[in-house]
């Protein structure tokens, strides 16, 4: 939630900032602003609401800024509507400092009365105007040492940020913060950067380092100068970032998520092929002993949105595997739901950005019970990954589009093959099943090309059915965990009301929502209950409703007995049929919100990370 990205170098700042924020805009597109420093103009600062390109217009691609460092936002609005006021940045009173933040400062209330006891005036309803408040009193108090103003500052503030601060008084550097929301630091020659994650700054240099929480960085053109909690200097491991530019560009593609869609066979190759050789699975990354992996008596998955829905399709797939208990629970819910883990469970957490708030908070509350933490991850290098015991990389590339595919498709293979790995080393798993489910993980990519190949039947049925107001997607098993991620994908970017339910739950209640026209998804890839879900879709057919059917190849026939529209998919494993199933159904929610003219990659009120509670 919101972009940060901040530069000091040779160039003119305005339009590195702007391009920086483009990459960034994913995270947030309620407003935008920059704020540029040069010894002439002094500060300047231009910021709107609506997306960047208003923001772009204001400044004239950048061209109407001068300076050679600055700081710029990409907002996600948490407190005080999207406005122009309550864009960032935020500038002090007397207009010396200026603020960008990517958080939630929780006891901003508390110190607004302070400093207004003191006399200070407030122009927004933010809570980030706070911190550029109170650099500006402790500044004063200080005898001018920023510095100073900023420890204080921060010890003074509660919650969430990653902060960059401009200030008129320090001509060369800019300062930078962080606790609980990501930042980084990028290493160009002759110029240095902040950003909120690597696609803002890769243009310019691939050599960065990740800000830990207490953190204060002071950035100038020539070198970063990094200090913990208690000012004393930190010397930063460098990574250094080897994809390819262009997989953070559209590249010819109208949307990145069909980009990302069509990326999802290559995506997958790139997950399975280091971990699977000669037909056996190997997590060489793993530290888990066998003797623990065989003394485990319970696994905890957590994870929001997508990711959370992968951990439902992973409970079935992992007990199926294990015989072992397996319990899947939303991050948000997990933390204060005094959940039964100890230190004989292994938690999994499942995220693509590796920075997601609740789901870092389930992460730090499972450990602190003494669970042993396994992340599956798509970011390298971010905040969950650096505080689990152990994290497998989703090699998904950069995902841009707010609505996850490639991320999720490379997720749910990886907990599959987690599995597989673990009932080889219990034993739970026969010679024969595990033979054929390598075979199957290594024909998974080719599979789904396949099914990418076949566009034009899912384009004619979202012409179709675009314009209904509300969808169900039914299935049972299997097929009811890929509802669920199948109807997020559809609401999230279509804005149609849809409901994923267990098939055999209708009859419990949301059947009478069904009536003459109404939209039902009839999920029958899961083959062992197909009879069954072909009963259901009897059910609702009988009451008027509208289907359309996705099975496998080999049940075709049985289905279109029933269903005129019937789309599938190849036959692969139980296990993995989902991996194909989810395919249809991403390009259907694609192809409906096309139809309805709605904003595929960047959906209202959405962003990509939520870096909030
Ligand atoms: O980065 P994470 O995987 O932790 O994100 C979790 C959810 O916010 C994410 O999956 C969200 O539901 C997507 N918009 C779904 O497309």
């Amino acid at each position: 939630m919101c972009g940060i990205v901040g530069y000091a170098g040779l160039e003119q700042a305005a339009p590195i900032l702007l391009d920086g924020l483009e990459r960034l805009e994913y995270r947030g597109y309620d407003s935008a602003g920059i704020a540029v420093l040069s010894e002439g103009k002094g500060l300047q600062l231009r910021k709107t609401k609506g997306r960047l390109k208003v923001l772009s217009a204001l400044v004239d691609g950048g061209k109407a800024l001068e300076g050679r460092m600055g700081i710029g936002h990409t907002r996600w609005a948490t407190h005080g509507e999207p406005n122009d006021v309550n864009s960032h940045p935020h500038l002090s009173q007397n207009g010396q400092i200026a603020v960008v933040h990517n958080g939630i400062i929780e006891n901003y209330l508390e110190i607004k009365e302070f400093l207004v006891s003191k006399g200070v005036h407030f122009c927004s309803d933010t809570d980030t105007e706070v911190v550029a408040q109170l650099l500006e009193y402790f500044c004063l108090q200080n005898g001018g040492n920023i510095m100073a103003a900023v420890y204080t500052v921060l010890d003074r503030i509660e919650g969430a940020y990653a902060l960059g601060i401009l200030c008129k008084d320090l001509p060369d550097s800019f300062i930078a913060a962080r606790k609980d929301a990501p930042l980084l630091l990028g290493y160009g020659e002759n110029c240095k950067f902040i950003a909120s994650d690597v696609t803002a700054i890769i243009k310019h240099t691939r050599d960065v380092s990740y800000m830990e929480d207490g953190e204060v960085a002071v950035v100038s053109a020539g070198e970063i100068k990094v200090y913990d909690a208690l000012g004393q200097p930190v010397e930063k491991e460098h990574s250094f970032i080897d994809w390819d530019v262009s997989a953070a560009e559209k590249g010819g593609y109208a949307h990145f998520m069909f980009k990302e869609i069509m990326e999802q066979p290559e995506a997958v190759r790139k997950t399975v092929s280091p971990r699977l050789k000669d037909g056996r699975v190997c997590f060489e990354e793993l530290s888990l002993s066998e003797d623990y992996i065989r003394g485990l008596k319970k696994i905890f998955i957590v994870a929001c949105g997508s990711s959370y829905h992968v951990g439902v399709v992973a409970k079935y797939n992992m007990e199926r595997l294990l015989r072992r208990p397996v319990d899947v629970m939303l991050a948000s819910e997990f933390r204060y739901a005094d959940p039964l883990v100890d230190q004989d469970t292994l938690v999994i957490v499942i995220s693509q950005s590796g920075e997601t708030l609740d789901t870092m908070a389930a992460l730090r509350e499972a450990k602190k019970l003494g669970a042993r933490i396994l992340s599956v991850v798509n970011v390298v290098g971010s905040s969950i990954a650096r505080e689990s015991d152990d994290v497998l990389y989703t090699w998904a590339g950069p995902e841009i589009a707010v609505a996850t595919t490639k991320a999720y498709s490379t997720q749910l293979v990886l907990l599959d093959m987690l599995g597989l790995y673990f009932a080889d080393i219990i034993g739970s798993v026969s010679k024969e099943e595990y033979a054929r489910l390598a075979e199957e993980l290594q024909a998974l990519p080719t599979k789904m090309e396949k099914v990418l190949e076949n566009t034009e039947e899912i384009k004619y049925l979202a012409s179709r059915y675009f314009n209904h107001a509300s969808v169900f997607y039914i299935g049972r098993n299997l097929d009811y965990a890929l509802g669920l991620e199948g109807s997020l994908k559809l609401k999230e970017i279509s804005y149609i009301h849809s409901e994923a339910y267990a098939s055999g739950e209708l009859k419990h209640g949301t059947i009478s929502l069904i009536e003459d026209g109404t939209l039902v998804v009839a999920l029958g890839t899961y083959t062992p209950l197909f009879d069954k879900a072909l009963s259901n879709i009897i059910e609702v057919k009988a009451r008027g409703a509208d289907i359309v059917a996705l099975t496998t190849e080999s049940r075709r026939g049985d289905m279109e007995k029933t269903v005129e529209n019937v789309l599938t998919v190849p036959d692969t494993h139980i296990i993995l049929q989902p991996s194909l199933g989810i395919v249809p159904l991403q390009l259907f929610a694609y192809y409906v919100a096309l139809q309805r003219g709605c904003d595929i990659d960047k959906p209202r009120n959405l962003a990509k990370s939520v870096t909030v509670e």
